[in-house]
């Protein structure tokens, strides 16, 4: 991805929200059928998906884990050789980091990378970047902090990548052990980003950030339940956490959020994280619309 991508998918998910608003979606993809391979569970990406190629007027067949031929051996890239026969875009969840780059060498069709274990998930860093431009009208000279597992939550490795080509300031709070990757550090570091690493959302941090992107602890990443016990609800966000920051923060989580987001923050102007998961089906308009040529 490039700047100009970024901007592109950017610029093609507004008119795809004028698009739903106005007319509810279009026919272009009329006759087209994307394959939704969740391998790996899914609420949003999975349903937004499913929404997005069904609004710009396709089908959608899904594949899930439990009732498809995974289940009796099958490999991903016969599963998705099998798939691409049926259908003109593949979307693909998986739990192994690297699964989609590996479905990618099988399938001459597009695929779409849904979250690939503790790797990526470049469609939420879009939407996200998505949210951000709509939430805070640009995406220059801003403070993000990530707050949570940065080690196993695949949003923020994306995400970093995507805010690098801006002027950012990038704040990693998290247990030691779950810190962002240093492969990703990194790469921030060589792109010239400014940043800060610590174990406590402390009320400096607060008081700089614009947008404080919360993670969960990713549960199905840990060895055993014991040590995923040692960092549940290690970092909590409620109204009086909301509050210590600025009136135009805003607080954003990929979801699910299992008791990291208290629900008084829900009411908050603060809190977009439901704005940011509507975002989500635009978003994937978009990438769907620019990966079949439709887009125009
Ligand atoms: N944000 C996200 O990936 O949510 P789901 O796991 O529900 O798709």
């Amino acid at each position: 991805f490039t700047k100009q991508n970024v901007e592109e998918v950017l610029a093609v998910a507004s008119r795809m929200k004028e698009l739903v608003a106005k007319r509810g979606g279009c026919d272009v993809l009329n006759h087209r059928i994307m394959a939704n391979v969740f391998l790996e569970p899914s609420t949003r990406t999975a349903s937004s998906f499913n929404a997005a190629f069904c609004r710009l007027g396709g089908k959608v067949i899904t594949i899930q884990e439990g009732t498809s031929s995974t289940k009796k051996g099958e490999t991903l890239q016969d599963t998705m050789r099998c798939v691409e026969c049926y259908s003109d875009v593949l979307v693909l969840r998986h739990p192994e980091t690297g699964a989609a780059k590996l479905a990618a060498k099988y399938v001459k069709k597009p695929l779409i990378n849904a979250g690939d274990g503790a790797g990526e998930h470049p469609s939420q860093a879009l939407l996200d970047m998505f949210t951000i431009f709509n939430e805070l009208g640009h995406l220059d000279d801003i403070v993000v902090t990530m707050v949570g597992d940065l080690k196993y939550g695949r949003t923020v490795h994306s995400l970093a990548h995507l805010l690098s080509f801006y002027n950012v300031r990038l704040n990693y709070v998290a247990p030691a052990s779950l810190q962002m990757p240093e492969s990703v550090v990194q790469d921030m570091e060589s792109r010239g980003i400014k940043q800060h690493k610590s174990e406590q959302l402390t009320d400096a941090i607060l008081a700089e950030t614009d947008v404080l992107y919360v993670t969960r602890i990713q549960q199905e990443r840990f060895a055993s339940q014991e040590e995923y016990l040692k960092y549940k609800g290690v970092y909590v966000i409620d109204k009086a956490t909301v509050m210590k920051g600025k009136e135009s923060m805003r607080v954003m989580h990929p979801l699910p959020r299992v008791g990291e987001i208290m629900e008084d923050v829900d009411e908050l102007p603060q809190a977009a994280f439901f704005r940011e998961m509507e975002n989500g089906m635009y978003t994937r308009m978009a990438i769907i619309a620019l990966v079949t040529g439709t887009a125009n």
